[in-house]
């Protein structure tokens, strides 16, 4: 079965403060979604690959597309089209546009610009070995809480989570395309990821080593981090 790739680039970035989409946001020179693309366009299996992009930079994520194409020698399918009103809408634009023939579906986030190719190698591997939903996690350093306001709007912790069996989860996430498929069709709830949306119906979502570099750049700490990241050559470790 050969592996399409959505990968959402239409969300604004709000939380980056810039003047522009996020996906449009300059990391050591280029476009972050033009980071995004080299690792997308290196993936084992890869057939095709749908970008969907902010509405009013179709034809700019097209040239970007174009660009990091040529530059890759890869030779798939790379189709650009515009997003939805959250994240959920725009995976379910590029679901639609994905040839028929890419039998399992990797979602991936733009934001996550630097993700090294093992990890997609992983994750396909997984889907190609019998698994109907993937997705990359880290172990969790933090305590994590929940919470919940008081009658005066304060914050008061309701629960500490037990740090063990939680896990950090990171894109790309693979499916196979009808697992994927049947949760945008059944799923009500809002969900944050594709899994969660699996998990909703009843599906079951394996879980692989993820990656501290395929961080989501949400934050200008994390374009800084990613700089870093990127060192002086700017290109991925
Ligand atoms: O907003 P969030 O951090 O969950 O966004 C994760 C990814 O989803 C980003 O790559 C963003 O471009 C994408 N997204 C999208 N369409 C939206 C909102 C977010 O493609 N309407």
């Amino acid at each position: 079965m050969s592996v399409g790739v959505i990968l959402v680039a239409a969300g604004q970035g709000t939380r980056l403060g810039a003047d522009r989409p996020k996906a449009l946001v300059p990391l050591h020179g280029e476009p972050i979604v033009t980071h995004a693309l080299r690792g997308v366009l290196a993936c084992p299996g890869l057939s095709s690959v749908v970008v969907v992009a902010p509405p009013g930079c179709v034809d700019e994520l097209d040239a970007l597309s174009a660009g990091a194409l040529a530059a890759s020698g890869a030779s798939c399918p790379v189709q650009v089209v515009p997003g939805g009103a959250d994240r959920a809408a725009s995976v379910a634009r590029g679901l639609r546009s994905l040839p028929q023939e890419a039998g399992i579906v990797l979602v991936h986030d733009a934001a996550r610009a630097l993700v090294p190719p093992e990890v997609f190698e992983r994750v396909v591997h997984a889907v190609r070995s019998g698994h109907m939903a993937v997705v990359p996690g880290l172990p969790v350093t933090d305590t994590v809480k929940t919470v919940a306001a008081d009658d005066r709007g304060e914050l008061l912790v309701t629960s500490t989570l037990p740090r063990a069996s939680l896990r950090a989860v990171q894109t790309p996430q693979g499916f196979l395309r009808a697992t994927l498929e049947r949760a945008h069709a059944d799923a009500t709830d809002a969900a944050t990821d594709d899994a969660g949306m699996v998990e909703q119906v009843g599906g079951w979502v394996h879980v692989v080593d993820g990656d501290p570099r395929a961080m989501k750049i949400t934050t200008p700490h994390d374009l800084e981090v990613a700089s870093l990241w990127l060192g002086p050559r700017g290109v991925s470790p």
